[in-house]
């Protein structure tokens, strides 16, 4: 490859993480200066657009926001065309992409660093946020257990990737059939640290430094809403089960939230969580990415 990208958290490697995360805190350069950025978005977002495009200025860049739909990936114009022209006006895009294929499109074409800004397989920009904030709030990863409570989606692994990398343990409590398969079990632990899986969510929090959720249904997933509801009805993240992770355990949420569903208003507004530090995290996270990508 002649280009960096950022497609998924695994890929990266344990060093190219660190890196990433030491870029993320450090003092921005101005390593887009005059140069512009193009963020493609297939579906809606407030923290990612938002600290993608306050990141690319505080590298001296330009930000151009574009809806998915304006372009037409593969229905206005094929990814390549689409890809291979944008790489005459910017130093980088990054894209929020329905199917992560679209992604590794942009990325095989190796015409310029390609961001992914959440496929269906990955969420790499929040896993950096949510490591570099519970490594200010918790610790060291290889010292916590981490656990996630619901929808093993596009956060979970990317979040269970970066646990791993970086030698902590993840302990997931999914649905069956909404859990890690054993392939993808393997996968993590090839990675290092430790996995635990359980479908009791009180058993996956025990022991655990902070618990982690997300909505049980993600963008693209509207159709499922009623059944998914129902078999995640189990799941909430509410006093009880914060009770019985470890004493001080924090909460953390990528957002958006659901009051009610995955989390209790109690724990979500609560003095344990740490969703709004995390949030503005992202806005450090995307600085370290871009960073990156332009080969700091
Ligand atoms: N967590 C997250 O990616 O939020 P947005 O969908 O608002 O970007
Ligand atoms: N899992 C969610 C994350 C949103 C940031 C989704 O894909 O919609």
């Amino acid at each position: 490859m002649n280009h960096r990208h950022l497609v998924d958290i695994a890929s990266l490697g344990a060093p190219t993480l660190r890196h990433i995360l030491g870029l993320s805190t450090a003092t921005p350069q101005p390593l887009l200066d005059g140069k512009g950025a193009a963020l493609i978005f297939e579906k809606p977002s407030n923290r990612t657009r938002h600290s993608m495009e306050m990141a690319v200025v505080q590298l001296g860049g330009h930000p151009v926001y574009t809806r998915g739909e304006e372009i037409g990936f593969d229905v206005r114009e094929t990814v390549e065309d689409i890809t291979k022209i944008m790489a005459g006006y910017h130093a980088v895009l990054a894209a929020r992409v329905f199917s992560h294929s679209v992604i590794e499109r942009m990325v095989a074409c190796d015409v310029v660093p390609v961001v992914n800004m959440l496929s269906d397989a990955s969420h790499p920009l929040q896993a950096l946020a949510d490591i570099i904030t519970m490594e200010e709030h918790c610790g060291p990863i290889n010292t916590l257990t981490v656990a996630w409570l619901g929808d093993y989606n596009n956060v979970a692994r990317s979040l269970a990737e970066a646990v791993c990398l970086l030698g902590g343990t993840i302990s997931l409590g999914c649905p069956e059939d909404y859990n890690a398969s054993q392939e993808e079990w393997a996968r993590l632990m090839a990675l290092g640290g430790s996995v635990r899986q359980s479908t009791d969510p009180m058993k996956a929090v025990e022991g655990a430094h902070v618990v982690h959720t997300d909505t049980w249904i993600s963008m693209g997933q509207e159709a499922e809403a009623a059944e998914r509801r129902e078999i995640f009805s189990q799941y909430c993240v509410n006093d009880a089960v914060m009770a019985n992770a470890l004493p001080g355990a924090k909460f953390m949420h990528c957002m958006p939230a659901h009051r009610g569903e995955e989390v209790s208003a109690e724990v979500f507004d609560g003095a344990s969580s740490l969703v709004i530090e995390q949030g503005h995290h992202r806005l450090t996270a995307a600085r370290g990415a871009l960073s990156w990508v332009q080969g700091a």
